[in-house]
């Protein structure tokens, strides 16, 4: 009799502590716009991080590079109920009007890395991109010994980290007259349409010193198409993001591929706690 009464006792301990775990006090969702290895590094710290926190659970979808895939997304996690939204803008201005709707209805909205054009979210987080699109314009101008003719290769152009990091670097090149952007095109932040704008820049310019690419896919599709050419010699490249691991930017840079890349953090965590 009294192992029964023991056992039953276990059985209804375990219970609550199952049931605990499955219906979380808070739960949010992350509306990524990509899916890549640097966000696949940002959701793991946002996945580690939420471990932390009693009763909190993650569901992260990843839209794929596509606006209306993301603004599904994002009414999913709405209809779902969600209490709180963490979500990186695809592209500024199709993306605004429904963050706008999850944060009219009461959600709480935090906007990472991307931004939208308009202040109808609870907060923000994310790097300088203005600061690292000037840091890198004074690199490779001190590396052309303030001389020399320069290609741009930006990410999505709707989104806020191309639009600030080109604004970053025309500020810091303006203070020498002798460097020029002679061209600049949308690589959408892949290596794929790098590799088709560098082709065809290659074919318009005998003279290119530098690439200044928005980040380390873009970097190494650049450096691609040059080689095809046999001109990867006669230029420096220059990356964004420096994740560590197999292909990604510091390694290209270790390889010579690359002749610098700048550090854009994920952390998930902060995100995470800021949530
Ligand atoms: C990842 C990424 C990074 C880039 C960032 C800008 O999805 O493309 O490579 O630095 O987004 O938002």
């Amino acid at each position: 009799m009294r192992y029964f009464r023991w056992t039953a006792i276990l059985l209804c301990l375990i219970g609550i502590t199952a049931c605990r775990q499955d219906t979380p006090r808070f739960r949010i969702g992350v509306a990524q716009c990509s899916d890549d290895s640097w966000r696949h590094k940002m959701n793991d710290e946002i996945l580690r991080e939420a471990m932390f926190y009693d009763g909190v659970s993650v569901e992260i979808r990843s839209a794929g590079d596509d606006n209306r895939r993301q603004a599904e997304d994002i009414h999913y996690f709405m209809d779902k109920g969600m209490d709180l939204l963490i979500i990186s803008a695809n592209e500024a201005a199709p993306m605004t009007p429904i963050v706008e709707e999850a944060y009219r209805k009461g959600i709480p909205v935090i906007t990472v890395d991307r931004k939208i054009l308009s202040d109808k979210y609870t907060a923000y987080i994310g790097a300088d991109n203005y600061e690292i699109g000037r840091a890198v314009g004074n690199y490779i101008a001190s590396r052309l010994k303030g001389k020399g003719n320069i290609v741009e290769l930006t990410g999505l152009s709707g989104s806020t980290p191309a639009m600030e990091r080109h604004q970053g670097f025309m500020a810091a090149i303006s203070h020498f007259p002798e460097i020029k952007l002679i061209d600049k095109a949308d690589a959408a932040w892949e290596r794929g349409p790098a590799e088709v704008e560098m082709d065809s820049m290659l074919r318009r310019h005998s003279k290119i010193d530098a690439v200044y690419a928005h980040n380390d896919r873009i970097a190494p599709g650049a450096y691609q198409a040059a080689k095809k050419a046999g001109r990867e010699k006669e230029m420096i490249f220059v990356g964004i993001d420096a994740l560590p691991g197999k292909g990604n930017g510091l390694e290209l840079v270790l390889d010579s591929v690359l002749d610098a890349t700048f550090i854009y953090p994920t952390n998930g965590d902060k995100v995470l706690q800021l949530a």
